[in-house]
């Protein structure tokens, strides 16, 4: 697929049917996460792909799955077919930047920017397009609370969930009131040469 119609076929998926993901095609989605960009190379992200449905239910009550069907919604999480956890891990980050080849060890950075999660956006973006360019869709939604997940699928304390992103074959969906909002305009939001301009 061109990139340009996936970029504008992307969407966030919220109905799957019920047919799994093929093994191998699953596979490659998350190899497209793993690719990501990482500061320093750092590589913190990490992904826990389930399947399983009794643990995908279980991740779907975490999510608050019934109080989002009694509001009007079909059920989205648990008949995912496939769900990947994306995680990240901030001490992967601050270890790989008191390496020599780094700011050595003896420096601890400010962290202007936390970009462990800059990294762990690049992956879910990759995650989700690659979905697309399979022929298949993928949505992503984040939890209040991470400790049920963490216990769950057994992260460890050092590692990060980020949220979910749900994998499948699509089917219709009610759209989400966010985007009532509509897209901002590129004068708001893009700026040439200097703020504003
Ligand atoms: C960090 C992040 C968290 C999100 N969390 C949720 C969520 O918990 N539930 C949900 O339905 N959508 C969630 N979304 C999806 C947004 O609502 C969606 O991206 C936005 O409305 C634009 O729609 P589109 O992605 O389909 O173009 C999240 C998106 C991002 C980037």
């Amino acid at each position: 697929m061109e990139f340009s119609d996936v970029v504008r076929r992307r969407r966030m998926v919220r109905r799957y049917l019920p047919e799994g993901v093929p093994d191998h095609v699953l596979r490659r989605v998350v190899e497209a996460g793993r690719r990501g960009p990482s500061a320093g190379f750092s590589q913190g992200q990490s992904f826990v792909v389930v399947t399983d449905p009794g643990v995908r239910r279980e991740i779907a009550a975490l999510a608050g799955e019934d109080a989002y069907v009694a509001k009007g919604f079909q059920p989205w999480v648990s008949e995912a077919p496939a769900h990947v956890v994306v995680c990240t891990s901030e001490q992967d980050y601050r270890d790989r930047y008191r390496a020599p080849d780094k700011l050595g060890p003896r420096t601890e950075l400010d962290w202007p920017v936390p970009f462990w999660y800059v990294d762990a956006g690049c992956s879910l973006m990759l995650l989700l397009l690659a979905a697309v360019d399979e022929g298949l869709a993928a949505g992503f939604l984040a939890l209040k609370s991470y400790e049920g997940l963490r216990e769950l699928l057994g992260i460890p304390a050092h590692v990060q969930p980020i949220g979910i992103v749900t994998i499948g074959r699509p089917a219709p969906d009610r759209r989400s009131g966010s985007l009532d909002r509509g897209r901002r305009p590129a004068a708001e939001v893009v700026h040439h040469d200097h703020w504003g301009a």
